[in-house]
């Protein structure tokens, strides 16, 4: 679990070097949940809970991460806004949840950080109930992306923060379970994207592969 020692140290200074730069993005994630009256959620690697303020109420919420610091900050703001949510420490690759519990999980920068992303998405969709979906956003390349700069950089950030080599197409090459409803750019001309993922409630079929993603200010080449 060698995360668990570098979020420990991000957990005192994280919000102020995340929060800012990833509020609209996060807002604009969550509005995909829409009305979750009744809903059971969980958020995988819920970190110091930036999303916890953003949340509607009317929901069962969970929220699970491997660092105890990053869990702690997570609680205090759960505190501050009476928000109910059900924390605990766990692994996102080794979810301790039973099969179809969820309507919805949540995936905010969590997939590029792990060491084994495929395995984060495969428990994401063990855990969630046919017709649930999963929101993601994170940063990933496309298939067959150089993205030189950003490869170089992973050498750094990988280790202590987060991947910057994960194809998103990759990850869903197993899952045929699921399917993709929404990918669009999400923020520095796409390289974070916002994806919904849903897992038919019947044997539908699934595309194979992910629609291209929709042009806007952030990723007008698109
Ligand atoms: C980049 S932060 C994202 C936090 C939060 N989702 C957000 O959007 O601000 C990544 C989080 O994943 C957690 N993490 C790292 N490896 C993990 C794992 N294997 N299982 C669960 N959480 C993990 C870290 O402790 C950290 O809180």
């Amino acid at each position: 679990m060698h995360m668990r020692i570098p979020y420990t140290i991000w957990a005192p200074i994280y919000d102020r070097v995340v929060e800012k730069p990833t509020l609209n993005v996060r807002r604009r994630s969550l509005e995909r949940l829409g009305n979750v009256e009744g809903q059971t959620i969980l958020i995988v690697g819920l970190g110091t809970g930036l999303d916890l303020p953003h949340l509607p109420q009317g929901a069962d919420y969970h929220g699970l991460d491997l660092t105890p610091a990053m869990l702690k900050k997570a609680e205090e703001r759960a505190a501050n806004l009476n928000l109910s949510i059900n924390m605990r420490q766990g692994n996102a690759m080794d979810l301790p949840y039973e099969d179809e519990s969820f309507d919805v999980v949540i995936l905010h920068t969590i997939l590029a950080v792990v060491s084994k992303p495929h395995l984060a998405l495969a428990e994401a969709s063990r855990v969630l109930k046919p017709g649930g979906r999963i929101l993601i956003m994170d940063k990933f390349l496309k298939p067959g992306e150089s993205a030189p700069f950003r490869r170089l950089l992973g050498l750094v950030s990988g280790p202590v923060a987060s991947r910057t080599d994960v194809v998103f197409e990759s990850l869903m090459k197993k899952r045929k379970e699921l399917k993709v409803l929404e990918d669009s750019p999400a923020m520095m001309r796409g390289w974070f994207r916002h994806i919904t993922l849903e897992k038919p409630a019947t044997g539908e079929t699934t595309p194979e592969t992910a629609p291209e993603p929709a042009a806007t200010q952030d990723n007008p080449a698109a």
